[in-house]
């Protein structure tokens, strides 16, 4: 009576467990044994043909391409497919493709459960970029591994990279999408290599490099940075990418909004990319006692150069980074071709230049300066 029990439990368990089963192989399922097996035996389950030979006489074989998969390449089929039958689509041995991938990659296995930012189509199946079997591209990927894999699925970037007025020579060159991005995580925010935009992009521009479109040569950042120790806020976070865009734009050198070509422009909020973190108002309002601190009692002394003379901030400034002057204010500056010092002094309350615009001047917020005879009002 035990017997009869345990064996009707037994009989239930493989019931169970056949109807867990979902997928067969056709010829499986259709009891054609013989035609992977040379006798119908099940005690002698020898193979018609050797793996993966046996396969291939009926599947198309991965074998015409030039990266083929490691266990593919050793005929190893039957780890990763039953060829009888699998509750897992495909006749999968493992339940999911990521599992299947990570037992013998353990070290991508590591990654995934690692808790770094892991790039969205890796955490979700491997086989949305690697061909489990073989492909034309390196390490079986889907589409060349720089550029063109990321570019199937980042159509927005392909519009950037194709379409930009001003493109990024770092989209071509060498390692391309992949000098600055990890494929697949990175303890780094947007999957970066390094910690921060800046460390990246001086790799390239710690050298002066030349502009494809006019072959002029670009300026050295990285020893400009080096330099020039008072270095300006964003740059100071680690982030070039708060004002350029590493992918290319139609505004001036890549920057991510619109800042004056020329010394010289009609002044409006929108054509600075600074107002993206300073208050515009700086230039617009005409008398203030707050808005800045460039101003001779309540007249604005920004007002004036950069809204009503149509100054742009770099006269003035260098918005990467500057020395011996207080305020990212420049030594030497330029406007249009003139080249010149600014011999600019700082003050109590204000301060002075000589540029060649002019003899010197003085602001002053607390006693202001009589402009005409260069005066405190006390
Ligand atoms: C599509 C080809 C194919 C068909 C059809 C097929 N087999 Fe197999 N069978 C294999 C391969 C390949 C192996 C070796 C598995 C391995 O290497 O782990 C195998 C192994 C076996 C084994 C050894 C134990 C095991 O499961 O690994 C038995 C028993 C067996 N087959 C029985 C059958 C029977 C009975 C049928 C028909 C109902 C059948 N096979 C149909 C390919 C096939
Ligand atoms: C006698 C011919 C034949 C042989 C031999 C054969 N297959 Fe198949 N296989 C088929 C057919 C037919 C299908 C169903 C159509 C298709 O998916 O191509 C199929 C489907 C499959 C599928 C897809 C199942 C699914 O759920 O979509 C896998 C995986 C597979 N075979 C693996 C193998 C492996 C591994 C071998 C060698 C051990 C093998 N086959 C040998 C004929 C064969
Ligand atoms: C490293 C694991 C792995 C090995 C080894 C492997 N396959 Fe696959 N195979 C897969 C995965 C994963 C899929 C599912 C692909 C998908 O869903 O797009 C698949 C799908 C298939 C299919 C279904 C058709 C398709 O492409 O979706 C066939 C047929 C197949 N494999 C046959 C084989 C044969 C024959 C071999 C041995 C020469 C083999 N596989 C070796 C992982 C493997
Ligand atoms: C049975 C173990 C096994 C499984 C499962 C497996 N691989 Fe592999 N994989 C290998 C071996 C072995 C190599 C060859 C390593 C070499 O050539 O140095 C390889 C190579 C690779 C390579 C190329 C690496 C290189 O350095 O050339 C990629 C990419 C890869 N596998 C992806 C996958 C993906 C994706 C899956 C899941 C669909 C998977 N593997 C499942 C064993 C496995
Ligand atoms: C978004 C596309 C993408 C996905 C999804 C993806 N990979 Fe990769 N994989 C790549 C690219 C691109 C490379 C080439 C990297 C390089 O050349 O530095 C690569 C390289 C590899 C390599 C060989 C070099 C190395 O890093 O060891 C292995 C192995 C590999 N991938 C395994 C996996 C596994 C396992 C998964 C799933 C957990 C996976 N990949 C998911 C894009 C992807
Ligand atoms: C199979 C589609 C696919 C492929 C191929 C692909 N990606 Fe992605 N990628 C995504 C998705 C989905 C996201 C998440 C949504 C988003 O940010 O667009 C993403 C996000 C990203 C992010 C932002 C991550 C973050 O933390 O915000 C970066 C960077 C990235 N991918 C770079 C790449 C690079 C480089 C490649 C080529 C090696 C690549 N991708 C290939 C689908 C893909
Ligand atoms: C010179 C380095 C560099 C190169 C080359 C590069 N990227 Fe990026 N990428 C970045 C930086 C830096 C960010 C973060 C941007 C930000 O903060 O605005 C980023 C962000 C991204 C994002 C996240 C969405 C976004 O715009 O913030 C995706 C997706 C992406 N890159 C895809 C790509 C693809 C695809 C390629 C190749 C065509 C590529 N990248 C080439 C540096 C680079
Ligand atoms: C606050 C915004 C801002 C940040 C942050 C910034 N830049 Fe710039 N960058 C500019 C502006 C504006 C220009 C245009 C200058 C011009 O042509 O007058 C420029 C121009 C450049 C140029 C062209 C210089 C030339 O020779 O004409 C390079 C190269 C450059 N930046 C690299 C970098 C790097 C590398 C970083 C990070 C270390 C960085 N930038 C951070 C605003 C910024
Ligand atoms: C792989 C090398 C490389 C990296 C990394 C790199 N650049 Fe460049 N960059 C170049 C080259 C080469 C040029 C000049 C060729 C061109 O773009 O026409 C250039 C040009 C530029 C220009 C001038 C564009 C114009 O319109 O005049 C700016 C600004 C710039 N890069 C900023 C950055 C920033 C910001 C980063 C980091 C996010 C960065 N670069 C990372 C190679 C690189
Ligand atoms: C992404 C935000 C951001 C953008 C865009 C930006 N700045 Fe700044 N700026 C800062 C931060 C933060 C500081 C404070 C740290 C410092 O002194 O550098 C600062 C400080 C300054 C200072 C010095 C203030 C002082 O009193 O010492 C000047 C001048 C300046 N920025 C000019 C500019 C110009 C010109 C632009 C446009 C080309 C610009 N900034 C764009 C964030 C930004
Ligand atoms: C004619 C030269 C000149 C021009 C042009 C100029 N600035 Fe200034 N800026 C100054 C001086 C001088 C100061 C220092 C004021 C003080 O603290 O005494 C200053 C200070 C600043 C400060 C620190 C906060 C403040 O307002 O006091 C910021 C931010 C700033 N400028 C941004 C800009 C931006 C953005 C532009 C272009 C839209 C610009 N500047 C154009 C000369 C100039």
């Amino acid at each position: 009576m035990k017997n009869l029990i345990f064996l009707c439990f037994v009989a239930l368990m493989l019931c169970e467990t056949a109807s867990a089963k979902m997928v067969q192989h056709p010829s499986y399922k259709k009891g054609e044994c013989a035609a992977c097996h040379t006798t119908k035996d099940a005690k002698d389950p020898k193979l018609k043909m050797d793996m993966p030979q046996l396969c291939y006489s009926c599947h198309t074989t991965y074998e015409n391409n030039n990266f083929i998969h490691g266990p593919v390449a050793a005929g190893a089929c039957t780890i990763c497919h039953d060829p009888h039958e699998s509750k897992n689509p495909k006749l999968l041995t493992v339940a999911t493709i990521n599992e299947l991938c990570t037992s013998c990659h353990i070290d991508k296995g590591d990654m995934l459960k690692s808790g770094e930012n892991i790039h969205p189509p890796v955490a979700q199946s491997c086989i949305n970029c690697h061909d489990p079997h073989s492909q034309k591209h390196k390490f079986q990927l889907k589409g060349d591994r720089k550029k063109d894999l990321c570019l199937g699925c980042h159509t927005d970037k392909k519009e950037r990279v194709t379409n930009s007025k001003n493109k990024h020579g770092a989209i071509e060159m060498g390692e391309q999408c992949l000098g600055c991005h990890n494929p697949h995580s990175s303890p780094n925010i947007k999957l970066l290599r390094a910690e921060d935009s800046k460390t990246i992009c001086l790799t390239c521009h710690s050298a002066s490099l030349k502009r494809d479109e006019d072959g002029k040569m670009l300026m050295n950042m990285g020893e400009h940075i080096a330099n020039n120790p008072d270095i300006h806020g964003p740059i100071m976070w680690g982030d070039c990418a708060a004002c350029h865009n590493p992918h290319g734009s139609n505004n001036l050198r890549m920057l991510k909004k619109p800042f004056p070509a020329k010394s010289s422009q009609k002044f409006t909020p929108d054509g600075y990319i600074c107002f993206e973190c300073h208050d515009p108002k700086k230039m617009t309002e005409k008398y203030t006692t707050e808005a800045t601190e460039f101003r001779n009692g309540k007249k604005n002394t920004h007002y004036i150069h950069v809204n009503a003379k149509r100054i742009s901030c770099k006269v003035c400034h260098d918005y990467h980074a500057s020395k011996d002057m207080p305020h990212h204010l420049r030594t030497e500056t330029k406007f249009g071709a003139a080249k010149f010092s600014l011999r600019y002094i700082e003050g109590a309350d204000g301060g002075s230049c000589n540029p060649i615009c002019h003899t010197r001047r003085y602001y002053n917020r607390v006693n202001p300066v009589n402009v005409n005879t260069n005066k405190k009002a006390n």
